[in-house]
């Protein structure tokens, strides 16, 4: 394989960058071109590809969002759009593709290797870490890191005015930002989509504390959990304490990559380049323990999102 494209696709992520990176500078080191595809699966539709060198991508593992800009296309999940972009890149003489994305952007990979044969490699890039055949996603790190960071503001000045604040975080379904930021930011409570909120224990928890002396408090809230004004006026009625809210919203979603999200996205992206050296598609490329993985886009998109209850109950346990 002689020449390759790269794009990012869906909400973007911390680490991206680092992907890209890897990419291009691993397909350098084998002798291949890489061709940037602006704006994910719009620019492949309409053939909006540039050819990339490893000086393209200096100085930007450590910058946060993508270089190639992303998108959400409606037109690809459509025959007739997936058939512009397989036409698209017979038109540049690429031969493999690596996509960059979440759930729907691996979705759209597998259909362009099972309705057209292009070779592609996907890449777990989001922020939400709810792709069950990869421990992280890459983005996760630095996102988590983000909402722990303006918990420690949260709590400065929560206690200074002894109220309790209900942070929103995001996570789309998945519960696995809330349930991280939340036992690392020392939350008294945590919740999220995998578990029904019980209002009732929620309010018995923040009571418990203000008996013993906590005046001030920490709720963590998925955005996929309930809405946030029905947390707000469940907990009020409950408790009667002095609340407040924020949502962290797309603060989670940019910022410089954590080195983690540098470490995981360049081995990632290398793995994806030798794949495609090797004439292989219809892959994504991930991580479990240490080790890197990869398996049918397919079979990965078949495994559920994990949620690690024993987490959740020790995140518990500790917020006493
Ligand atoms: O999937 C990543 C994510 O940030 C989710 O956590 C969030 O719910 C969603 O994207 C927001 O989507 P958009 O960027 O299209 O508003």
């Amino acid at each position: 394989m002689k020449r390759i494209a790269v794009l990012t696709s869906g909400g973007d992520a911390p680490g991206m960058n680092a992907a890209i990176r890897a990419v291009v500078r691993s397909s350098s080191y084998y002798n291949m071109e890489v061709y940037g595809v602006e704006r994910g699966y719009i620019g492949l539709i309409g053939g909006d590809m540039h050819m990339l060198s490893r000086r393209t991508v200096s100085d930007t593992i450590q910058r946060g969002g993508t270089i190639l800009r992303t998108a959400r296309s409606d037109e690809f999940n459509t025959y007739e759009g997936r058939k512009k972009a397989a036409e698209s890149l017979a038109n540049n003489n690429v031969e493999g593709l690596v996509v960059i994305g979440g759930d729907g952007s691996l979705r759209g990979a597998n259909d362009l290797y099972s309705d057209f044969g292009i070779k592609t490699v996907g890449i777990p890039g989001t922020i939400d870490n709810d792709l069950g055949y990869t421990d992280r996603t890459i983005g996760f790190d630095t996102a988590v890191n983000t909402a722990v960071n303006a918990i420690n503001n949260l709590r400065d000045t929560m206690s200074s005015h002894e109220r309790v604040v209900i942070v929103q975080v995001m996570g789309r379904h998945s519960g696995q930002i809330a349930l991280h930021a939340g036992l690392a930011g020392g939350a008294e409570v945590i919740l999220v989509p995998e578990h029904p909120v019980d209002f009732d224990e929620v309010a018995s928890v923040l009571l418990r504390g203000a008996a013993v002396g906590k005046t001030s408090g920490i709720v963590v809230l998925a955005e996929g959990a309930c809405p946030l004004d029905e947390a707000m006026k469940e907990i009020k009625a409950r408790t009667g304490l002095s609340l407040r809210s924020t949502v962290l919203g797309y603060i989670q979603r940019g910022g410089s990559p954590s080195m983690e999200d540098r470490v995981l996205a360049s081995r990632l992206g290398i793995r994806a380049v030798e794949l495609l050296k090797e004439n292989k598609g219809g892959l994504v490329v991930g991580i479990q323990g240490n080790d890197v993985i990869d398996l049918p886009i397919k079979d990965a998109l078949a495994v559920k999102p994990r949620f690690d209850e024993k987490l959740f109950e020790q995140a518990k346990m500790l917020s006493l």
